[in-house]
């Protein structure tokens, strides 16, 4: 089938620009993170499905740090671009981006990642075409995702097993020098 072909990163890179209007204002004059966090979800989802070629369900988002405030007029970019393709899976690295059409200045907002799993008419996830890697940058963003990967899944089960060996006692002496007060 034509959508089991593989393609090259290119031809689902997606860029959306949008204006920051007063209505996305939060009560300090800036935009809304939320705003921001919903804009990185539809280009990962037109990025995610135009190479998988089917509908697509946002799965995990990592690590959305804003780095500047945006503020109302500017111009925001966010540039998808599939990094990673698993069996059903793909991971979208996000690129965001605004402008002050006036001044010319142009700051980075934030990179992140979101894991997005393509699925078929069963509402199952289905397999995506793998991917071409035509640069450098595409094969070093697909080595790092399968990194990201790993590093997640050792610090899910770190978590876990701390979470097993915390007695009572040792919840209050890690909590020792925090600022909290602990009245259970
Ligand atoms: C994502 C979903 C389809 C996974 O279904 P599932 O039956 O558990 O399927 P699988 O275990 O085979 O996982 C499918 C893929 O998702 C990946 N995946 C599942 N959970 C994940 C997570 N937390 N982070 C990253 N990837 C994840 C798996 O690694 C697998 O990838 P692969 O096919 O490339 O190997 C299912 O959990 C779902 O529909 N979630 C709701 C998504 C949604 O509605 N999002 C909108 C936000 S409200």
């Amino acid at each position: 089938m034509e959508k089991d072909k593989a393609k090259p990163v290119s031809f689902s890179q997606t860029t959306i620009t949008e204006l920051m209007i007063p209505s996305y204002a939060n009560f300090g004059g800036k935009i809304h993170g939320g705003i921001l966090l919903s804009l990185m979800d539809k280009v990962a989802f037109a990025t995610a499905s135009k190479h998988s070629g089917a509908y697509c369900v946002t799965v995990s988002v990592d690590t959305v740090d804003f780095l500047q405030p945006v503020a109302v007029g500017e111009l925001v970019s966010l540039k998808g671009s599939v990094n990673y393709v698993g069996n059903s899976s793909m991971v979208i690295g996000i690129k965001v981006i605004a402008e002050n059409v006036k001044s010319g200045t142009v700051k980075h907002t934030n990179t992140c990642y979101f894991t997005m799993v393509a699925k078929g008419d069963d509402d199952k996830p289905t397999q995506v075409p793998k991917l071409i890697l035509e640069s450098k940058t595409d094969v070093r963003r697909f080595v790092e995702a399968i990194f990201r990967k790993k590093l997640k899944k050792d610090h899910k089960e770190k978590m876990e097993a701390m979470k097993k060996s915390w007695d009572k006692d040792e919840m209050s002496r890690l909590l020792e020098n925090e600022r909290c007060i602990i009245e259970s």
